[in-house]
């Protein structure tokens, strides 16, 4: 059964149907499908389009509709264009005539864009349980090891000495504000089409208001031209995703460089591990490796679609169902790497002696500087007079903290005895106390707001 037909003669080709079809995919909104014509069929009957007894056979007819669906005796035939055909050709099996009623007054195409917006949104609260989980982890271990320090790195050349901590908070901060984006995403999502019909609007006078308060909507759609063609919330999704996922992206790769035998900070459980067919002593960070690659796939996913919306004439085409496509693999690949970050962040052991025998006295540079700042000497001044120091420790090949204050005074008088207060690591992180900064004080207070935000 089709759900048009009457002014074509002839059947479309076999390849065309199969073409056509977003069947195997758009299945996946059955629940959604039906919920939104059970809703829509009351409607109707609040406006008396169909009677009680109709409304309640069409109800009743899906619920059966549905458990099929659950308990996998649903039986779909190749001519199912899409899951709305679907489950209408179903009812009708299963009622009779009476489901003809049903699609008063609607299109396919806002009904389309509510099982979507349903599906998203419901989506939606399942990735930010998994995203929350996954800052919850990088918050723990934040306040279990929180003296632990290590070189913080930029341009990959040691900068500055931080807290293990504050480089876990770096990136908890930055899936935190995903996942206040994403909540934020779920309110613009949860706006109802259904009822703007075709492009026209709805002709019977069903109660919008009353449609979206049943399907848990927070506003109707505004325009009915609109809301047919508006895939933006997709969209939206979709560039969450590709940011949500490049954060993850450069969290693997900090892991995987500090999983090298050469920083070996950090050692990946088995678990989240695989071993090499030829290299018998081989643990490769597999799961960081992918989740690096997918990034690249979920941007495309992006791009792709809004390359399918660029240039789109007003309202439906069919070129929007390739939504289903990028929305339904965006979220199966973000949901499985917030599984995975969160698995892999878990059970990762850190190597404390590794990361704080890294650390080096040239990395006391800047804080030497600072100590001649403190002693009234103006930054740029200071900055030469301890690139000064550098440079002899380094001509004379001894560590910085091996020079003498003869040799320092050479330099500058105003080094005093108190200067060896510098020469330690600990001490270097804790005058950052300002917020945001790597001394403890600073990251429990860092952890706290996290924690809040969640
Ligand atoms: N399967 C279609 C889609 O996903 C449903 C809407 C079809 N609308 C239409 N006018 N042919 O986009």
């Amino acid at each position: 059964m089709s759900l048009w037909g009457g002014r074509f003669d002839g059947k479309p080709a076999q390849v065309m149907q199969a073409f056509n079809s977003s069947f195997e995919l758009d299945k996946r909104m059955h629940a959604e499908d039906i919920k939104g014509s059970q809703v829509y069929a009351k409607a109707l009957g609040r406006v008396g389009i169909l009677t009680d007894v109709e409304v309640q056979t069409i109800v009743e007819g899906l619920d059966q509709v549905l458990a099929e669906w659950n308990d996998g005796r649903f039986d779909a035939k190749g001519t199912d264009e899409d899951i709305h055909t679907a489950n209408e050709r179903r009812l009708k099996e299963l009622v009779g005539s009476v489901a003809g009623k049903l699609h008063t007054g609607r299109s396919r195409n806002d009904q389309v864009a509510t099982d979507m917006r349903l599906w998203l949104r419901d989506s939606i609260d399942k990735l930010c349980d998994l995203l929350c989980d996954l800052v919850k982890i990088l918050l723990n271990r934040a306040e279990q090891e929180i003296d632990v320090l290590m070189p913080g790195y930029t341009h990959m050349q040691r900068a500055q000495v931080v807290r293990w901590s504050h480089w876990l908070l770096s990136h908890a901060s930055n899936l935190a504000g995903d996942l206040a984006k994403l909540r934020a995403l779920r309110s613009t999502i949860n706006v109802l089409p259904l009822g703007s019909g075709a492009i026209a609007g709805n002709p019977f006078g069903v109660d919008r208001e009353w449609i979206a308060q049943e399907l848990g909507f927070q506003e109707v759609t505004v325009n009915s031209m609109a809301s047919t063609g508006d895939r933006d919330f997709v969209a939206d999704f979709l560039y969450w995703a590709t940011l949500t996922m490049i954060h993850l992206s450069k969290l693997s790769e900090d892991l995987i460089i500090f999983s090298t035998k050469e920083f070996a900070f950090v050692q990946l459980s088995d678990a989240y591990s695989t071993g090499s067919s030829l290299m018998p002593q081989k643990k490769n960070p597999d799961s960081l490796e992918l989740i690096r690659g997918k990034t690249g796939t979920i941007f495309g996913n992006c791009t792709g679609f809004l390359c399918t919306l660029k240039g789109l004439p007003s309202t439906y085409n069919k070129d929007l169902q390739e939504d289903k496509q990028a929305m339904f693999s965006t979220y199966d690949t973000v949901s499985a790497v917030l599984k995975i970050s969160a698995g892999v962040l878990s059970t990762l052991k850190i190597r404390r002696d590794r990361m704080e025998s890294a650390l080096s006295e040239d990395m006391l540079a800047t804080d030497l500087a600072y100590y001649l700042v403190r002693k009234g000497v103006p930054f740029r001044d200071a900055h030469d007079l301890a690139g000064q120091v550098v440079a002899k420790s380094e001509k004379l090949n001894c560590p910085l903290s091996h020079l003498t204050l003869d040799q320092m005074h050479e330099i500058s008088s105003v080094f005093d005895v108190d200067v060896h207060s510098v020469w330690d690591y600990e001490n270097s992180a804790e005058q950052y106390r300002s917020a945001g900064g790597t001394s403890k004080e600073a990251v429990l207070v860092q952890i706290e707001k996290l924690k809040t935000s969640l």
